[in-house]
């Protein structure tokens, strides 16, 4: 590091508030500072202005209806096709422009480009080809796909339709995705022979056939032809499976006019963890979710159609339906997909892809941004990063540090950063910065976007004082939520509402919703997400259920009993850590242990797996029988350990905490 380096490095430590870059601001598609007062007067009709980034088939009656909380019902009666806003509308200007860059791995290999007509052309293929297999307006459609431009497709073309579609990470076990079938009554899924990983193919195939067999009614497959020849693993398609190939070019030319659906009818579902068990399928609408996406990619993400934008998430979470397929789309813009990992082939990758194809914004999260500055600014500094104008994250809090070194190595200190705090069940950006505006403070979000209320509260809902922790709410209903949780009102009311809310009432100002963050604010206004306050642990800004990995734990035979929870992490924010009572007459072996954290990897997926297994003859437990994580997360942490009077067993504690060290 030279002086000037060590002495800039010293004034960022330092500094704490940024404003935005001139050049920046100049150019941006959000400036006027009074549009905070002016969403807030003109609540809800302000949300006009997030309809009206769409070209409605027909126009909404009303922008909300409020009379039956909390089932909000935004742009009543309106009518669209997603798959329209982000294809058919484009194609007079835009169909010659790239719609997706699709960035292949192995390196070298297939890179493909989609302009608009093109990709307008495969998803009407591959609509018709969907229909041919009978899938119906409302069927829904599974997807565990990879990165690869297929799922983009599907996704669109599922629109076309009006068949609501369930993504399942590829990452996520054979379980899960049969878990997810079944809940979903899906009767097609979508899936691939395999793909790429660091080079070497993977079957992808396999898993999903085994996840069939756990799904309980008849089903029929398309299966996307992914490896190249050579690299596949001799797969025999069933009677019920289809060639992806095959079914497209049997419908070569096919066009299919994008059916008319209604604001509220379901553009897709998405499973997300909660405390128990079972996974909630999270159920957005088409003009609300469609709005809100292509809003705040326009007012947050800065996007114009003449950008290329890089959002380096997968499809398979909500960040990528939003923010590589949704938001971008709808406004024309040609948007990245990178199948790769970050270091593959070599550390520097997502800059070689950034210089490469002159990426003018870069959304990705937190945990890469510390693998990235772990690794060291040699990587960035190869590569000529001047195309960005525009930086963000997402998924888990950001720690001023990789905020900092975001914002000096990757955008020259010339490009905003912003710091968007949101969930699945939002549907899209909630909490930030908007970038043409605001001052950022690295560490928090910033405030709630124009015409979204925020209140960070104590247990009893009244607002906490600033600087003081407290809990997340939200105060008014807002065009991308959740509607309610597939199949389950009361589950949405009781996970969502009910902590805040008086649920007896009809009058919308007694509901509030509740995300299940901790918060604080400070005197700007300014909110600090502190992260989960239920049994969630965000790994790697993945959201995992601890009572899903407990009961994976426990279905291995030889456990009695499990506890989970977070600890924190250097790269991933926060990891799982395990604490295990076996059977009688069972050994705490190295073997037992494989055993253990392969029963994660099997129920849930390799993202899941914890990051150290210990065992112990008991738990520390309340006088009632609870469970005290508090007291684990201090030992997964190596911290001091709170107060142990309550338990019914306080010595264990400190022969759990030893044997933690010892691992
Ligand atoms: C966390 C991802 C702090 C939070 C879009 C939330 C964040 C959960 C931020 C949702 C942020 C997301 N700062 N925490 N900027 N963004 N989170 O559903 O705990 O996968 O509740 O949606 O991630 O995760 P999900």
């Amino acid at each position: 590091m030279s002086d000037g380096d060590a002495e800039l490095e010293a004034r960022l430590a330092e500094q704490e508030a940024f404003e935005p870059p001139e050049e920046f601001v100049a150019q941006a598609n959000v400036t006027d500072e009074g549009i905070y007062e002016e969403f807030a007067e003109n609540w809800p009709d302000c949300w006009e202005q997030a309809a009206g980034m769409l070209d409605w088939f027909e126009d909404y009656d009303q922008v909300l209806d409020d009379s039956n909380p909390p089932f909000y019902k935004w742009f009543t009666d309106g009518k669209l096709n997603a798959s329209y806003e982000c294809l058919d509308r484009h194609l007079d200007e835009r169909g010659d422009e790239a719609a997706i860059e699709w960035v292949g791995e192995p390196v070298e290999e297939d890179n493909r480009t989609f302009t608009y007509d093109e990709l307008h052309r495969e998803v009407n293929e591959f609509a018709a080809a969907l229909r041919e297999m009978g899938v119906g307006e409302d069927d829904i459609v599974t997807m565990y796909m990879p990165m690869v431009p297929e799922l983009t497709i599907a996704l669109l073309a599922c629109a076309r339709i009006g068949a609501p579609h369930s993504v399942v990470f590829a990452g996520f076990s054979a379980d899960a995705l049969a878990t997810r079938m079944n809940a979903a009554d899906s009767e097609y899924l979508l899936t691939c022979d395999g793909y790429y990983r660091r080079g070497d193919p993977l079957d992808h195939l396999s898993k999903a056939n085994t996840g069939l067999e756990g799904v309980d009614h008849d089903t029929q497959t398309v299966v996307v032809e992914r490896l190249m020849d050579g690299d596949g693993f001799d797969h025999d398609l069933a009677d019920d499976q289809h060639s992806y190939s095959e079914v497209v070019a049997a419908q070569a030319g096919a066009e299919v006019d994008p059916v008319e659906r209604d604001a509220e009818d379901m553009l897709f579902m998405m499973y997300t963890s909660g405390t128990t068990g079972k996974p909630k399928g999270v159920k957005h609408t088409t003009g609300g979710y469609l709005s809100w996406a292509a809003w705040t990619s326009h007012a947050v993400l800065d996007i114009k159609p003449e950008d290329t934008y890089f959002c380096s998430a997968d499809i398979g979470w909500i960040t990528g339906h939003s923010y590589i397929v949704y938001g971008p789309l709808a406004l024309g813009t040609t948007s990245m997909m990178y199948e790769g990992t970050p270091d593959y082939p070599d550390r520097d990758r997502l800059w070689e892809i950034v210089e490469e194809y002159e990426a003018t914004q870069l959304y990705t999260a937190p945990t890469a941004i510390r693998a990235f500055m772990k690794w060291g600014a040699e990587y960035p500094d190869r590569h000529d990063l001047s195309s960005l104008r525009l930086l963000g994250t997402v998924g888990e809090p950001i720690n001023p540090r990789a905020w900092k070194w975001y914002y000096k190595h990757i955008g020259d200190e010339s490009c905003p950063v912003v710091d968007t705090w949101w969930q699945t069940e939002t549907g899209g950006m909630m909490v930030t910065t908007l970038p043409g505006i605001k001052t950022m403070k690295p560490g928090s979000a910033g405030p709630p976007l124009p015409g979204v209320d925020v209140q960070i509260v104590d247990t009893m809902g009244e607002e906490v004082e600033a600087g003081r922790a407290g809990y997340l709410t939200v105060n008014k209903p807002w065009p991308g939520m959740l509607r309610t949780l597939y199949k389950n009102d009361e589950r949405f009311i009781n996970e969502y509402w009910a902590e805040y809310s008086d649920t007896d009432s009809d009058d919308p100002a007694d509901w509030v919703y509740f995300p299940e963050d901790g918060a604080k604010i400070d005197d700007d206004g300014y909110i600090t997400v502190l992260g989960r306050v239920d049994d969630v642990i965000n790994v790697s800004g993945h959201r995992l259920g601890t009572m899903e990995i407990e009961s994976a734990i426990v279905g291995v035979e030889g456990v009695a009993e499990a506890a989970v929870v977070g600890g924190d992490h250097e790269i991933k924010g926060e990891a799982v850590y395990a604490y295990v009572i076996l059977e009688e007459g069972q050994e705490p072996t190295e073997e037992m242990r494989g055993k253990i954290v392969q029963g994660v990897d099997d129920a849930i997926g390799p993202i899941a797996k914890p990051e150290q297994v210990v065992f112990t003859e008991e738990l520390p437990k309340t006088r009632s029988g609870k469970i005290m994580r508090r007291l684990l997360e201090q030992i997964a942490n190596g911290e001091e350990l709170g107060d142990t009077t309550t338990l019914r067993n306080p010595e264990i504690v400190a022969e759990i905490q030893e044997r933690a060290q010892s691992d």
